[in-house]
């Protein structure tokens, strides 16, 4: 089975194309090690199950398991829920939305990295169809609260429960972690809510440019380059990007560059080579699998006004650089 991952997929992606047939999307967030997502891919045969997980162990093991079951229904994406569901998804495009059991070490402080927070619930509203569902349940009583006062605050869900949350969920199948919780004595909280007509929250689209690419006449030497370089951290409207480090081979220096943008973050490698002598090409390396996001043409632009900070000479011929 191909490996999936949202660096490589089509940005939105095509499931009826991927799927081989046009299907309701079930999505589940996190699934660990798939026991809901194959209970899912078993109890719907007419829909397409698509697992989001960022942790490798895990999508192995259920790609794996999918594979020995035969389930053609299910495939499972290397990607954090945040960057799937901006990038790859269409709106008003899934039927049903689960996350069990996520951020298990929830700290108030952690809140940027929380799963449950109002852009990623604003993007989860947005792709769900009129009529989808979405699904939550956690163990820890202060996460639950927080996502009932968030929910609460959702115009674009409905609450299908009597209360904010039930304490059990009818014909609901068991998670590993849930396994566990039980096992401890620990409670859990459930929340289903549904998508009414409300106008999903705007969402921008996603813009993928074309690569970066730079050309620079300069008296400088590659050796020269390479010994100025220093790493550093920049912040640019919302865009944070670091230069990590430099590597020299014969030919070419290699920048390596991490990349944060609201819904991705990429960790690219730029090259940096000599095509003709004083005359320099910046492109982004194929390593890393970089995605041409308005992110990388900022990292490029930076690069680019420090090379030519490095000689008063220096000067730029060519630049397919967005702002
Ligand atoms: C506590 S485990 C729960 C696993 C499974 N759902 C269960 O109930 O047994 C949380 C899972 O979410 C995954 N995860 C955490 N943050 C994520 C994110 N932003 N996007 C996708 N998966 C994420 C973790 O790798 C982990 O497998």
């Amino acid at each position: 089975m191909q490996k999936l991952s949202s660096l490589t997929l089509p940005w939105p992606t095509d499931w009826a194309a991927l799927f081989g047939v046009e299907r309701p999307l079930i999505v589940e967030i996190g699934f660990g090690y798939g026991q809901f997502l194959l209970h899912l891919a078993r109890a719907h045969p007419d829909a397409s199950i698509i697992g989001l997980e960022i942790a490798n162990r895990c999508l192995s093991h259920v790609e794996a398991q999918i594979e020995r079951r035969g389930f053609t229904n299910a495939r499972v994406i290397h990607s954090t829920a945040e960057t799937a569901l901006h990038h790859l998804f269409q709106p008003a495009s899934i039927g049903q939305i689960h996350i069990n059991f996520p951020d298990p070490w929830f700290k108030k402080r952690h809140g940027h990295r929380r799963l449950m927070q109002r852009d990623t619930l604003d993007v989860m509203v947005n792709r769900l169809a009129p009529g989808g569902m979405l699904y939550l349940a956690t163990d820890i009583l202060e996460y639950a609260e927080m996502s009932a006062d968030l929910l609460a605050a959702t115009p674009g869900l409905d609450n299908t429960l009597e209360k904010p949350w039930a304490a059990a969920l009818p014909g609901r199948a068991l998670t590993r972690y849930e396994g566990k919780a039980a096992r401890a004595g620990r409670a859990c909280y459930y929340f289903a809510c549904r998508r009414n007509h409300l106008p999903p929250p705007f969402i921008a689209p996603v813009k993928e440019l074309d690569m970066p690419h730079l050309v620079i006449k300069s008296a400088l030497t590659l050796d020269t380059i390479y010994e100025a370089f220093t790493p550093g951290q920049h912040q640019t409207g919302g865009i944070y990007i670091s230069f990590l480090y430099i590597y020299r081979s014969r030919n070419v220096l290699l920048l390596e560059v991490y990349v944060k943008e609201p819904t991705i973050d990429q960790h690219v490698a730029f090259l940096l080579s000599e095509r003709a002598p004083n005359e320099f090409s910046l492109r982004l390396s194929t390593l890393g699998h970089p995605r041409p996001t308005p992110g990388l043409h900022a990292a490029a632009g930076l690069l680019g006004e420090w090379l030519m900070s490095l000689h008063p000479g220096a000067e730029i011929i060519k630049q397919a650089v967005k702002d």
